[in-house]
């Protein structure tokens, strides 16, 4: 990973800025004007638009899943996250397709009940957005992307072997919205790229884990501008607040 600056413990880099986005002693702007929805009067679509491009930027789940007759298939999704480490819940947010009809991935997760999500970083970056094309049913997109099925360990679907990391889930439940589905898997197993992780303490190897996020549209940013901000303890910020007054 090319880093531009260092930055201390305290997250300042040499030029006195945390994290490079400010002198650490400017106060954040208050913005006077905002322009404002009520969302009980917009349509789906302006909904939509607001939301994906505001709450962002999003980590993308490339799920995989097996169909009932046995057919495998992938696609991603950027209405996901962590939930809950006890049980450890991943979400998805499934959307269903102009027509009406289930997309593959819901079908199959409420069919076979399992489901695996592979995350995404720059090196499989085009391969995702090869899995999200509407193929037929019966095209395995993994294949067709280009990259490689391996077998998981505690559910039927296979993972992605190039993804930094995958986690099988198996279905906690399920609740039905017009049009949509939130789906909520339950990890059951995790594969993690070695170099991605430091077995000894369980910690990321930031360096070597570089995940995309969704923002708007086909915008994707890549996390690698990573800077450290530390949260003071609370007897911490009373000694500043002290040590500043005097
Ligand atoms: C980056 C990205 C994120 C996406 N996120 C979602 C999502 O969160 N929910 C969803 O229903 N579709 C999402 N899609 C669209 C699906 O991937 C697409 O409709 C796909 O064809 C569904 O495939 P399937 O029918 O095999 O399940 C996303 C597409 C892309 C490229």
């Amino acid at each position: 990973m090319s880093r531009s600056r260092s930055f201390t413990s305290e997250g300042r880099d040499r030029s006195g800025e945390v994290g490079g986005l400010g002198p650490a002693s400017r106060k954040p702007p208050l913005w006077m004007h905002a322009v404002e929805y009520d969302f009980g009067r917009l349509s789906a679509d302006e909904r939509y638009k607001l939301l994906v491009s505001f709450v962002g930027p999003r980590p993308i789940a490339l799920v995989t899943t097996l169909g009932p007759e046995g057919i495998k298939n992938a696609a991603p999704m950027s209405f996901f996250n962590v939930f809950a480490q006890t049980p450890p819940l991943l979400i998805l947010g499934l959307q269903d397709r102009p027509s009406g009809a289930h997309e593959d991935t819901t079908r199959n997760i409420l069919e076979t009940r399992e489901f695996v999500v592979n995350l995404v970083d720059e090196t499989i970056a085009r391969q995702m957005v090869v899995c999200a094309i509407e193929f037929p049913p019966e095209v395995d997109e993994v294949r067709t992307a280009g990259l490689t099925w391996r077998e998981s360990a505690a559910v039927r679907p296979g993972r992605i072997g190039e993804a930094p990391a995958a986690f099988e889930c198996r279905l906690e439940r399920a609740i039905e919205y017009p049009s949509r589905w939130i789906v909520f898997g339950e990890v059951a197993y995790m594969h993690v790229r070695d170099a991605c992780i430091d077995p000894e303490t369980m910690r990321v190897r930031p360096e070597n884990y570089c995940p995309i996020a969704r923002l708007h549209g086909d915008n994707y940013v890549l996390a690698r501008n990573q800077y450290v901000l530390r949260k003071m303890s609370y007897e911490e910020w009373c000694r500043r607040e002290a040590a500043s007054g005097s």
